[in-house]
């Protein structure tokens, strides 16, 4: 197939890029490089340096090229700057993936695989979290991928756009072979920063809360490998090709690590101590948040293959020591 990928240079779709090429299919990166690195396009497709809002430009793409279907991962992900930037999040999230959805309705391409996420859910009334759980998300980030899920059922219903959101819970990890991996600036999530914590480039580690109401007093997640969810996105794409509703699934692996778990089994990957600094609450955090994915496992066929915490910050420490040394060399000129 010949694939969109949008938001290419970016964590989740640079390694998605190399697996859907691993696979065979011809890809376009299309990324305004606001968030990801050029150094993250994998070579071997096309590269767009573009911006959603640019629907001149957005239009000639669609008119030059057939694409069999369209993934999209450009979005904003920061909980806390959505609370002080909400225009920034319904501008880019919803508005300009409202633009990308009406250029594939204009050039008759149906097949659509959005990113949502676990925020859509707000804080969980129960856990493990299915597909069925009420959606009330508590900040504009996690509203605006509500949103575009709704939009999406509505496209469906006039237009025939056939979408699969994909709901992940905490992604994770990096590409086995270290040609890739997790790069946030600034990094605000918690396995990279306990992993620069480990190789020295951050001196310590702050957990966010500690008198929290699970068995440790610290915040539960349930980490997903970023390659299981590059892995989900192909059977979404291939269940969508063979003609399949449009269906939503949450994306995760059903166990919950808290913070401090976290923190101990880095420990154990790295054999450093990592330096522990304690602090209250971050504003919207829930305490537990797990997914059940049983209905991925079941009509997808998804199966996590990295779904080990220790394996996950295993791929995530080989790039850390990548990157690290990259970073020392840098400094050292
Ligand atoms: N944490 C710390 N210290 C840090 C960073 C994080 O203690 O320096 C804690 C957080 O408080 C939280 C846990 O580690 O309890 C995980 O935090 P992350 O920032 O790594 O991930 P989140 O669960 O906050 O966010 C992820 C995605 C968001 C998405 C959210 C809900 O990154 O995009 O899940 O689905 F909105």
């Amino acid at each position: 197939m010949r694939i969109l990928v949008v938001g290419g240079a970016g964590y989740i779709g640079s390694h998605m890029t190399k697996m859907l090429l691993e696979a065979g299919h011809r890809v376009v990166v299309m990324d305004n490089l606001s968030t990801g690195f050029r150094e993250a396009v994998v070579p071997g497709g096309e590269f767009v340096e573009t911006d959603l809002a640019d629907r001149a430009r957005l239009e000639a793409l669609f008119r030059a090229q057939r694409f069999d279907g369209v993934l999209h991962f450009a979005s904003f992900i920061q909980v806390g700057e959505s609370m002080t930037q909400p225009a920034k999040y319904y501008r880019n999230n919803v508005v300009h993936t409202v633009n990308l959805l009406d250029a594939m309705v204009q050039h008759g391409v149906t097949r659509f695989i959005f990113s949502s996420s676990a925020a859509i859910f707000g804080e969980p009334q129960y856990v493990p979290v299915d597909e069925e759980h009420p959606k009330l998300p508590t900040n504009p980030y996690g509203r605006s991928k509500w949103m575009v899920e709704q939009v999406l059922a509505d496209y469906e219903r006039a237009y025939g756009l056939r979408h699969s959101c994909l709901r992940y819970f905490n992604a994770a990890g990096a590409d086995p072979d270290a040609a890739l991996g997790e790069r946030h600036e600034p990094e605000t999530h918690l396995i990279p920063l306990v992993l620069q914590a480990a190789s020295g480039r951050r001196p310590a580690i702050t957990v966010f809360g500690t008198d929290y109401d699970t068995p440790d007093g610290t915040c539960v997640r349930d980490y997903v490998h970023v390659t299981d969810l590059c892995q989900a996105h192909l059977l979404a794409l291939e269940r969508l090709a063979r003609g399949a509703e449009s269906r939503a699934y949450n994306l995760g692996n059903g166990s919950g690590f808290s913070v401090k778990q976290v923190i101990d089994a880095a420990g154990e990957v790295t054999g450093s101590r990592v330096a522990v600094v304690k602090a209250p609450r971050r504003a919207g955090d829930p305490a537990r948040l797990v997914a059940d994915s049983t209905r991925a496992r079941k009509e997808l066929g998804w199966r996590p293959r990295h779904a080990e915490l220790e394996t996950i910050i295993r791929h995530a420490w080989a790039w850390e020591i990548k990157t690290a040394t990259r970073f020392a060399r840098a400094a050292a000129l």
